[in-house]
């Protein structure tokens, strides 16, 4: 077990070795455990266990260098330095006992005893290999797609060991932790620690990454006894569980917040009961009670959004082949529910036939915010129509995030409560006569009610045909997650 901690915590911040999963990874070093797993659902205190451990051993051993990883380096700077700073470094920057050192960029903490800590993101793995770090910690992890990382990340370090690593008695031992959400059972990381033997089964259908593993684990570097995985619950989370198996009030909260925003199936399983799973079957839960006519709309809020008591909004998806897509979508003010009201949607369009006919089909509309795929030429051909236009959230897991969101507000809608999603009927306001549309969805509502996840466990995506206007209605409701403004740390010497 660790021994006593000396960071200067936040006072919010409660030592994490009540829970036995707390335990492991506070011990893990001495217990030798090199590739620890970190699963669990939402909320049960990860990500904070991991700066909690690291920032322990950086101030405890000299000279330590740490790497904190994740797929993009932006999100680093997003969402984990933000609950870093938010915990630890808010108070501790202000303490004179403050082992850390913030140095010009937020990329690296130096500590006074010589330790690093260094924030990277995954795309510049290759570097690790010049960094020799003594622990990396991937957060988000199940959101590398493939084994690769955690390859080069466990051969570099033996590279530069040329394959020893000592134990707590000596100086040098080289770990691994992964943090992440349950995934499929198709992704590399339950692979690597679940599925040896039914790899050793099925030898002629490995895929890529099945042979990847298979062949990691025949290297004389990397042993089974070496690995440990744990699931980790809210009882693991401190600030939930005063002794680390009860939850407290605050953690009922916590339950019942991730059971209000997560819908039933996949995302609920993973996310709220930590359980991998695969993604499968249809991606929007669309029933009939999102679907509304004119006189069903008319009878809920008098009629059609107009300027007064909605906030008007529009979201678009741009295609070739693909249709391009523009949707009007509604927030009712007062009871915080959307509606889409109006869909454009051509194949093969003009550019310029984009712009034009989205203006018109605005006309008279006050809109607030029209948010778009990512293309700079079009943002710029909107803008020449007097339209401007915000980029829709990317990257690694944000295309699960919106699918969360819109399904939540499906249900809502569903249990007639606050803040639904519903869909016009007949929102389609023009025609697409490119023959491709006859065997492809021709509205949202058709979209829905057809879009399907891939087949393939590991990918986790829906199938490409169809998705375009649903895609749109993401753009929207990520747009509206993503208010919080970018923190940015000043740099300072203490
Ligand atoms: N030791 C702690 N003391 C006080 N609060 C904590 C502690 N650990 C976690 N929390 C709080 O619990 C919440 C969830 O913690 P954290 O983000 O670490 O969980 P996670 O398992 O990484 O979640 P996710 O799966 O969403 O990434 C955070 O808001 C954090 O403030
Ligand atoms: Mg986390």
């Amino acid at each position: 077990m660790a021994k006593r901690l000396m960071i200067p915590w936040h006072k919010d911040l409660k030592v994490p070795n009540k829970s036995q999963n707390c335990k492991e990874v506070l011990g893990s070093f001495h217990s030798e455990k090199k590739y620890l797993l970190l699963s669990g659902n939402r909320a049960s205190g990860k990500t904070t266990l991991g700066w909690v451990y690291i920032l322990m051993m950086a101030a405890r051993r000299p000279r330590t260098t740490i790497v904190w990883a994740r797929s993009e380096y932006s999100s680093i700077i997003d969402s984990s330095l933000e609950s870093l700073v938010k915990h630890i470094l808010k108070y501790g920057l202000q303490d004179k006992r403050n082992p850390f050192i913030f140095k010009t960029r937020p990329s690296r903490l130096l500590f006074k005893n010589g330790s690093k800590i260094i924030l990277m993101g995954l795309r510049d793995i290759e570097k690790i290999k010049g960094v020799e770090p003594l622990i990396v910690v991937i957060d988000e992890a199940s959101r590398e797609k493939t084994v690769e990382t955690f390859i080069t990340i466990a051969g570099s370090q033996v590279g530069g060991r040329a394959g020893k690593w000592m134990t707590s008695s000596g100086q040098y031992f080289n770990q691994i932790i992964m943090l992440t959400n349950p995934s499929s059972k198709g992704h590399w990381i339950w692979k690597l620690y679940h599925d040896k033997q039914s790899m050793d089964d099925q030898q002629d259908e490995l895929d890529e990454d099945g042979q990847q593993i298979q062949d990691l684990l025949k290297q004389d570097y990397i042993e089974k006894k070496d690995f440990l995985w744990l699931d980790f619950k809210l009882n693991d989370n401190p600030a939930y569980s005063p002794d680390g198996v009860h939850i407290n009030d605050q953690g009922n909260q916590a339950l019942n917040g991730l059971k209000a925003t997560h819908p039933r199936g996949v995302f609920y399983d993973r996310y709220v009961d930590g359980i991998w799973c695969s993604a499968e079957g249809q991606v929007y839960r669309i029933q009939e009670e999102n679907i509304l006519s004119l006189s069903q709309i008319t009878k809920r809020w008098g009629g059609l959004p107009t300027n007064v008591g909605w906030d008007l909004r529009r979201a678009c998806d741009w295609g070739a082949d693909h249709p391009s897509i523009c949707l009007w979508i509604g927030l009712h003010k007062l009871t915080g529910d959307k509606l889409v009201y109006k869909e454009w949607r051509k194949t093969q369009a003009d550019i310029d036939e984009i712009g034009l006919n989205i203006k018109a089909e605005s006309k008279g509309q006050l809109i607030t915010r029209t948010v778009i795929d990512h293309r700079k030429d079009m943002q710029r051909m909107l803008r020449k129509h007097g339209i401007p236009a915000i980029f829709a959230t990317k990257g690694e897991g944000s295309v699960t995030e919106g699918i969360i969101l819109v399904n939540a507000a499906l249900r809502r809608a569903q249990e007639g409560k606050p803040g639904g999603l519903y869909i016009y009927d007949r929102a389609v306001c023009n025609r697409d006569p490119n023959p491709v549309t006859l065997t492809r969805p021709r509205s949202l509502i058709q979209e829905m009610e057809t879009l399907e996840y891939d087949p393939n466990p590991k990918s986790d995506k829906p199938n490409k045909v169809g998705d375009d206007a649903s895609d749109a209605v993401r753009y929207d409701y990520l747009a509206d997650n993503n208010l919080d403004e970018d923190i940015y740390i000043e740099p300072m010497l203490i």
